[in-house]
């Protein structure tokens, strides 16, 4: 049977930095109220001009060099994103372009927070089906610029980033096992509320910035996390002690500690990096990894479940040996 295995990792983050003793200058808050409420105490914010493509190229760029992979060996691209440069063409046939790989299958997926999630479970599905052999894989948001910068509900909460990993087949898991899903009841609790089709002219004003019941998005996602990690390890038929890591989304720590908690898995298996970048959507999960990956946590063979969470709602898990 053939796997697929993450070849190599890498990331991206915006020069810029905004503390929460930034914020505080911008809307009524403080360093304290969103570090216990949320974790986060600093995040990286894109430059005006500079976009989501520009952020995967070069999160791209390390993952290739760390897999030791070159633009003519890629043959397919997916990118997670729900903050793409353009409505079209689709994000992943910009950074194709760019990055200078051949004429391939290339797709922009909109899962939210889950977007990396869903894009390394399809190229999962094309490598294990052999309709590719190296899949560059992206989770990238430039969720600052959909963000209202006077709401101190949401503001506080996101950052901007990218983080990319090349998939090649393997004798060896490998990915074991994805995990998707998603229910649209939920699509009021959090949204963007402009669109292609709806909208549109609304794009630039006050009104167009993610709304967000904050509450409500807590509640379910605790319990939804909980329920994808465990139906997860049971359909692999791995006890929760043989866990080595647990990459959770990176939404606020308050959700990463309950959903361990659930797990009875100790915090010292969960990489955390919410502190440092905030809540970057379909960045999070690949952009945690590439960090434990270089710091020497994450080691090759172990096993490390990964997970997300976002606006719809959408799910997802992956479980891998790294
Ligand atoms: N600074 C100071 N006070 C703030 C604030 C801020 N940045 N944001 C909200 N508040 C205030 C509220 O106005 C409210 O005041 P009130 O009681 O006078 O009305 C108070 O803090 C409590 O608000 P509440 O919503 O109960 O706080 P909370 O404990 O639920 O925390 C979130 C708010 C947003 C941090 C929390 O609900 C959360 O993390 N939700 C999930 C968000 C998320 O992860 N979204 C992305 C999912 S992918």
């Amino acid at each position: 049977m053939t796997y697929s295995k993450i070849a190599g990792t890498g990331r991206y983050l915006p020069e810029k930095i905004l503390t929460n003793f930034d914020l505080e200058k911008i809307v009524d808050t403080t360093d304290e109220w969103i570090r216990t409420r949320t974790g986060v105490e600093r995040r990286h914010v894109c430059a005006d001009d500079e976009t989501t493509s520009d952020m995967c190229v070069a999160a791209a760029k390390e993952a290739m060099e760390s897999a030791g992979v070159t633009a003519d060996e890629i043959d397919m691209v997916v990118i997670g994103t729900t903050s793409p440069d353009l409505i079209f063409p689709n994000i992943a046939t910009l950074v194709q372009h760019r990055l200078g790989i051949p004429a391939c299958p290339c797709i922009g997926m909109e899962a939210a927070c889950t977007g990396f999630i869903y894009a390394l479970s399809t190229a999962d599905k094309y490598i294990k089906a052999s309709e590719a052999s190296c899949v560059l894989v992206i989770g990238a948001e430039c969720i600052t610029k959909l963000v209202d910068w006077s709401d101190r509900n949401t503001c506080v909460l996101f950052g901007d980033g990218a983080g990319a990993v090349i998939v090649k087949p393997s004798d060896e898991p490998g990915i074991m096992s994805c995990h998707l899903g998603a229910d649209g009841q939920y699509k009021d609790l959090l949204y963007y509320p402009v669109g292609a089709s709806n909208k549109l002219e609304k794009a630039g004003t006050d009104e167009a910035a993610i709304m967000m019941s904050g509450r409500d998005v807590f509640k379910v996602a605790v319990s939804t996390l909980g329920d994808v990690a465990s139906d997860t390890l049971n359909a692999a038929g791995i006890d929760k002690e043989e866990l080595d890591w647990l990459i959770p989304h990176q939404a606020n720590i308050r959700i990463i500690q309950a959903t361990a908690k659930r797990l009875d898995l100790p915090m010292e298996k969960v990489i955390l990096t919410v502190q440092d970048h905030g809540n970057t959507s379909a960045a999070s999960v690949p952009l945690a990894l590439d960090t434990a990956v270089r710091d020497g946590r994450v080691k090759r063979g172990q096993l490390v479940l990964m997970e997300a969470f976002g606006g719809g709602f959408t799910w997802g898990s992956v479980l891998m040996r790294f």
